[in-house]
């Protein structure tokens, strides 16, 4: 049985102030919540703030991005370990913005996702289409080659304790999430494409949806069986509407069969 996991992705927002009264405010509308595993990924520089003030609490801590070196002269960078040292748990990796504005290629990427496993940590790897690829019907094309660069280096095994997150790039920041039967029919894919390397890795493997989840919209995604929680971005700037997020997927009913 997967617990669902939302991770709030904070991008390049917030400051000091907000790192301690989001913090706050979360672990209040929290405190009662259960079923639910949540993380936040403030920029690098909160990251020590923040894990001081969720101290006690069973929200997690994620980085936005880590380097391909343990250490050296890699000026400007942050290693897996020391993302450790300061106590996070999660690391988002293969974000399209990073994809993007970065250039972060498959093989770029599955390297980082090796770092991150060699250090215990988790990886949350971002995968999706296009806008074009989505029209050309290259959905799971493009979905099977960005797990391939993983499946390839590592093997299946490498998913046990590993993150998937569905992102459709033209949902992305857009307010136009997919429909929920459009994203399930995704998330169905991954892990049935999982399931032709090794089916117990993904049977358990957490598939999130991200791309525009609000308030909304949220509960009729995570009652799909194949959602497993959420990659919140621009939701997960405001407590309340991150909590409500949160409690959406604590509380969504999913269809006996397929979980
Ligand atoms: P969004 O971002 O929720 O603002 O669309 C999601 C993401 O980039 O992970």
């Amino acid at each position: 049985m997967r617990h669902p996991l939302i991770i709030g992705n904070w991008k390049l927002h917030g400051n000091k102030h907000m790192v301690s009264n989001f913090i706050t405010a979360l672990r209040n509308e929290l405190s009662s919540v259960i079923g639910c595993d949540v993380a936040i990924a403030p920029p690098m520089i909160y990251l020590d703030r923040a894990k001081y003030h969720l101290t006690g609490s069973s929200i997690a801590l994620c980085a936005q991005n880590v380097d391909t070196h343990v250490s050296g002269a890699f000026t400007g960078e942050i290693s897996a370990n020391m993302l450790k040292d300061i106590g996070a748990k999660y690391i988002i990796i293969g974000h399209f913005e990073r994809r993007s504005y970065h250039k972060e290629s498959n093989e770029y990427i599955a390297e980082k996702f090796a770092i991150i496993k060699n250090e215990g940590l988790i990886p949350v790897l971002c995968i999706g289409e296009s806008k074009a690829e989505n029209e050309a019907y290259q959905t799971e094309a493009v979905c099977a080659s960005q797990l391939d660069v993983v499946l390839n280096r590592m093997g299946a095994k490498a998913f046990e304790n590993a993150i998937i997150a569905y992102e459709p790039l033209w949902a992305i920041s857009t307010g136009k999430s997919a429909n929920p039967f459009q994203a399930q029919r995704v998330h169905k894919f991954i892990r049935d494409y999982l399931v032709l390397h090794d089916d117990a890795v993904a049977e358990q493997v957490i598939i999130q949806y991200g791309g525009s989840v609000n308030a909304g919209n949220a509960a009729e995604l995570f009652t799909q069986p194949d959602i497993d929680g959420a990659l919140v971005g621009g939701a997960s700037l405001k407590a309340d509407v991150f909590a409500a997020i949160v409690k959406a997927a604590a509380q969504a009913k999913k269809p006996d069969a397929s979980s």
